[in-house]
């Protein structure tokens, strides 16, 4: 049963068996490698459990290697890791645990194979393989994990409510897998889900986003933040995202629902990034779209300054989902910030002044600023998102052309702050700041040539409105 494993990995496995034949120990391979390798998955690490002290099996099959691997190991749960080539190899002693209702981490005591694998997520990680002398490589199936794996279907071996309920991360890994493997969450575990909910609570913060964002990383992050929503767990873990969701109608004109086209933003950019904090912002960019929600009579429905309320709730987003408060937050913020700037210039006419404006914000995320306004021209009408491409293609050769001739992306204007004090003998203060964005604006805005030169006269003549004079 050892499909797909490299000859390196049969090595040493075959290793691993005969360490645990040494010390009479019967052990199993089980759980996500197994599974990965029978749906021809990358796999990263491998899990064995042993009847008995996982550590000792671990420090055995150590020995059996040259140079010998180090072995990292944990006394107070009985777990042991080796390293080796590629593969992360983790041995723990098979066991069975009872759970409290406060607490993920459950009472643990020695277990038969069969209790080990009853006290697992999902039959799919259920399965095991023998690596003991009489049944060497047998595959154990007690839940009918294969027949889950060929159908995909992921459902709890035992009762699901129960399942959730001892660890409650479980129904964020549910929806992970789902969405990682293409595969249906079985109608009586997704309704589990959907009562057990609440029990989220008792997960850290950090695990909950740690699932999240495996879901941000799928292909279509969509299918996963969807049950997120239908199971209810969304609005326990990330209100903001399903106030976004429904409709309003007054007099017969409505809204978009902005999650779902939210949903469609995320696989749109999703083809063309693998970047989290890209997906992250095409994620939030309408964030700010609830807050600022209006109804205008003779208009129809409103979302002005959606982008700047939007940008300022990504910190406190960041914060309370443990996000890294970092330069990937300023990236995200920045993005949900300018998302409206490419599409707009589509609607006035193009001017190199606007182009270069954009240019200057955007800096060095104008590539990433580009794949999400892209990606945000979402319609039900085809000739719509037709027209609006084609435009946003005429704004993007215009941005190049700009790009070219100026090169603004990562310009900084001819004379710094530094300069001005110097020439002027100031020290840091107002005058400084208004000679200096008065330069930066006026190459902008193409009143003057992008040179040392012209903004030196420039500069001259607005110190003079500001009573100042050159010294020396
Ligand atoms: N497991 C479980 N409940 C959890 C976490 C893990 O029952 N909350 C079991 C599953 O049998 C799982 C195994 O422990 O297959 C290993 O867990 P882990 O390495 O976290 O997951 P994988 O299934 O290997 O998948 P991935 O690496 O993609 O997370």
């Amino acid at each position: 049963m050892f499909i797909n494993c490299s000859d390196r990995e049969l090595f040493i496995l075959k290793k691993i068996a005969n360490a645990a034949k040494d010390l009479q120990m019967p052990a199993y391979l089980i759980g996500g490698f197994v599974r990965d390798k029978i749906i021809g998955r990358k796999t990263k690490d491998a899990d064995i459990v042993c009847l008995g002290d996982g550590i000792q099996l671990a420090d055995k099959v150590a020995e059996r290697f040259s140079p010998k691997p180090h072995v990292s190991f944990f006394k107070n749960f009985g777990t042991a890791q080796i390293k080796l080539s590629d593969l992360e190899i983790e041995f723990v002693g098979a066991r069975k645990e009872s759970y409290r209702s406060d607490s993920r981490k459950p009472a643990v005591e020695p277990g038969t194979i069969e209790d080990d694998q009853n006290r697992r997520d999902f039959t799919i990680n259920a399965l095991a393989i023998s690596l003991n002398d009489a049944d060497y490589g047998q595959l154990l199936d007690p839940f009918n994990g294969m027949e889950d794996l060929e159908n995909k279907i992921l459902r709890t071996p035992l009762e699901p409510a129960q399942t959730f309920s001892d660890d409650p991360l479980r129904m964020m890994r549910a929806i992970r897998f789902a969405a990682q493997l293409n595969f249906t969450i079985h109608p009586e575990t997704f309704a589990a889900i959907g009562e057990m909910k609440d029990r989220i609570r008792i997960v850290s913060q950090e695990r909950i986003t740690d699932e999240f964002n495996k879901i941000m990383l799928t292909d279509k992050p969509s299918v996963g933040l969807d049950l997120l929503y239908k199971s209810g767990l969304l609005q326990l873990i990330f209100p903001e995202m399903v106030e976004l969701a429904g409709a309003e109608y007054i007099d017969g004109k409505g809204h978009k629902d902005n999650f779902y086209h939210t949903l469609q933003v995320i696989d749109n950019i999703c083809i063309n990034t693998k970047d989290l904090w890209l997906r992250w912002a095409a994620l939030l960019h309408d964030i700010g779209k609830p807050a600022t929600k209006r109804f205008e009579e003779g208009h129809g429905w409103t979302f002005h300054g959606h982008e700047v309320v939007g940008a300022r709730m990504v910190p406190k987003i960041f914060a309370k989902l443990k996000l890294p408060l970092s330069e990937k937050m300023k990236f995200v913020q920045k993005l949900v910030e300018l998302h409206l700037r490419p599409i707009s210039l589509t609607k006035e006419n193009i001017t190199d002044s606007a182009v270069r404006r954009l240019l200057f914000d955007a800096g060095e995320d104008i590539d990433a600023l580009m794949l999400l306004c892209s990606a945000d021209i979402t319609s039900k009408n085809k000739y719509k998102v037709k027209r609006y491409q084609q435009n946003f293609q005429l704004v993007k050769e215009r941005m190049q052309a700009v790009e070219e001739s100026d090169r603004i992306r990562n310009w900084q204007p001819p004379i710094t702050g530094e300069m001005i004090m110097q020439i002027f003998g100031l020290k840091p203060g107002r005058n400084v700041g208004i000679i200096k964005d008065a330069i930066r604006e006026a190459i902008l805005d193409g009143e003057i040539s992008n040179n040392y030169d012209a903004a030196y006269q420039f500069m001259l003549r607005k110190a003079e409105e500001l009573q100042l004079q050159p010294v020396g």
